[in-house]
């Protein structure tokens, strides 16, 4: 099994003190930091640029996994990975040729993801298999933190698994993870767990405890013992 990572989504942290929220949750049990950038376009809501990771970048030395949630993408590959991006998860519908973006990222020295909207089938990576460093299963549609989970990404998750088993591709899933679906999740192959809302509610002082009850439901669905 691919070790566990737990990703607090800082689209949920309180956006007027960005490097105290990632310093301090970071060091309340977060294992990477996630960090979603949208454009109002691609997804219906305006988030961050690549400033934003600049800044991030340099407050933590942890890996940064940037989603972007932009179109077109191709332009700005380039800047999120000079931002200090260590991977980089694009959407196939954002631009015409998803070989081509992923051999970037990668020219680039970054890991390279491909996300998949609820509605988008598994079968879209198929060919590019040996182009990505992991496959982001979107569990709602992307734009917002503090969606519901939607239950057909676990079947998708499923599907993904046993179409990377053998090689070095991260499952991530993101949207509605909480304690409770986590297990779920976690259970039906998923490794990286991001989570916005569940974490960061209730201020600094929940962050160690939000963390820990996600990372404890997705132990048990590992099937490690806690
Ligand atoms: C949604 C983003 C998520 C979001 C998750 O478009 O990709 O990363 O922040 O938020 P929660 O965990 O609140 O569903
Ligand atoms: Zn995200």
């Amino acid at each position: 099994m691919r070790p566990l990572a737990i990703l607090p989504s800082v689209l949920a942290a309180d956006l007027a003190h960005m490097g105290e929220a990632v310093k301090d949750v970071m060091a309340a049990g977060g294992d990477i930091v996630h960090v979603d950038v949208m454009d109002g376009h691609f997804v219906p809501n305006i988030s961050f640029g690549a400033d934003m990771v600049k800044a991030i970048r340099r407050v933590t030395d942890r890996l940064l996994d940037v989603h972007l949630m932009i179109a077109p993408v191709d332009p700005y590959i380039e800047a999120f990975a000079a931002a200090g991006s260590d991977v980089i998860t694009i959407h196939p519908e954002a631009g015409p040729h998803l070989h081509r973006s992923l051999a970037l990222i990668r020219q680039l020295g970054k890991r390279a993801g491909v996300a998949l909207n609820p509605a988008t089938p598994v079968a879209t990576i198929e060919h590019v298999l040996d182009d990505i460093d992991l496959v982001l299963i979107m569990s709602v549609d992307p734009g917002f933190g503090g969606q519901a989970f939607i239950p057909s990404s676990l079947e998708k998750l499923n599907i993904i698994r046993a179409m990377t088993a053998g090689r070095d591709i991260e499952i991530e899933v993101d949207g509605g993870i909480t304690a409770e679906t986590a297990g779920a999740v976690a259970g039906a192959g998923a490794n990286w767990l991001v989570a916005g809302s569940a974490i960061f509610k209730g201020g600094a002082a929940g962050y160690a405890g939000n963390i820990a009850a996600i990372r404890k439901a997705a132990q048990r669905a590992r099937g490690e013992f806690v």
